[in-house]
């Protein structure tokens, strides 16, 4: 091979991880897992005075496409703030909003929100869609899609014994159902090890519907496309 090739290859190569990029910059190391725990939450309600505006007084909020962050896994929060913070996931919105943000100061968000009380009832989802319920509960092995409650625990209740494992509970239909959309499209890509985007990657516009209704324990409804928005497909 000739030499300009070599190094175009090795150039190629020492570039592909770059332009894939991480999907995450955050690794649960035993510091960063003890910075999040000793999270200051009096001094993360300070700071959450500018987010307010958005997340309401103590992080929920009616509007249906801001996630409520009340009682969420504090790791999963801590590590949304550093993924906007790099990128790794996108939103202009909140790059801006965690731009200044500290080390100590996502930990301490954090620490607030997990201790604020749910806005809405917890638990107890409506048990209206059984194949909902089923690929939450069960999975479908014909697909190779995990029981999201295998990962999110028992009716998206959260798991303590995975770190940053997000609760689907207390959360709107209309979030989740974006959620779901945008892991699939890969828009959203900073699940490590492409968790999410592979769970996703199969489940259809009605299955995604049915399971953002089952969490937010609410009636599927249309979902709206974010990329193209004001659309609506039918279940
Ligand atoms: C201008 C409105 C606005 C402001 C100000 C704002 N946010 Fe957000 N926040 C949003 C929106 C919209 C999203 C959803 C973005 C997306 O889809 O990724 C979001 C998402 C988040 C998430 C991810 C939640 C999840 O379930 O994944 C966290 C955590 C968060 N915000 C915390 C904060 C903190 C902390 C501040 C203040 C430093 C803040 N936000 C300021 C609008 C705002
Ligand atoms: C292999 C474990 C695993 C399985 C199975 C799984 N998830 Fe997840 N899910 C995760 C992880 C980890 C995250 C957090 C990704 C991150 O760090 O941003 C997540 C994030 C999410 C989010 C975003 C939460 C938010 O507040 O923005 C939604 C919604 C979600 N999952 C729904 C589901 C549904 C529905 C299923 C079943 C079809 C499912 N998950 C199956 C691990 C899993």
């Amino acid at each position: 091979m000739k030499l300009a090739a070599v190094l175009a290859l090795a150039a190629l190569a020492a570039a592909a991880p770059l332009a894939s990029g991480p999907s995450s910059r955050v690794a649960w190391t035993v510091e960063t897992v003890r910075l999040v725990r000793g999270g200051d939450a009096a001094k993360g309600k300070k700071l959450h005075e500018d987010c307010s505006g958005c997340h309401g007084p103590a992080g929920d909020v009616d509007t249906p496409d801001i996630p409520n962050l009340a009682g969420q896994n504090a790791l999963y929060i801590y590590k949304q703030l550093q993924d906007y913070k790099s990128a790794s996931r996108s939103s202009p919105i909140m790059g801006e909003a965690v731009a200044a943000l500290s080390d100590r100061d996502m930990a301490d968000l954090a620490a607030f929100y997990t201790a604020q009380r749910p806005s809405r009832s917890p638990g107890a989802p409506r048990r209206s869609d059984p194949a909902a319920v089923k690929i939450a509960s069960v999975g479908d092995g014909t697909r190779l899609i995990p029981a999201c409650d295998a990962c999110h625990g028992d009716r998206g209740a959260g798991n303590q014994n995975f770190y940053g494992m997000p609760s689907l509970q207390n959360q709107k239909f209309d979030d989740l159902s974006v959620q779901l959309l945008t892991f699939r499209s890969g828009e959203r890509a900073n699940d490590v090890y492409r968790g999410m985007r592979d769970v996703a990657k199969s489940l259809t516009d009605g299955e995604i519907a049915g399971l953002a209704a089952y969490y937010s324990g609410t009636r599927a409804k249309p979902i709206v496309r974010p990329e193209e928005p004001g659309k609506t497909e039918k279940k």
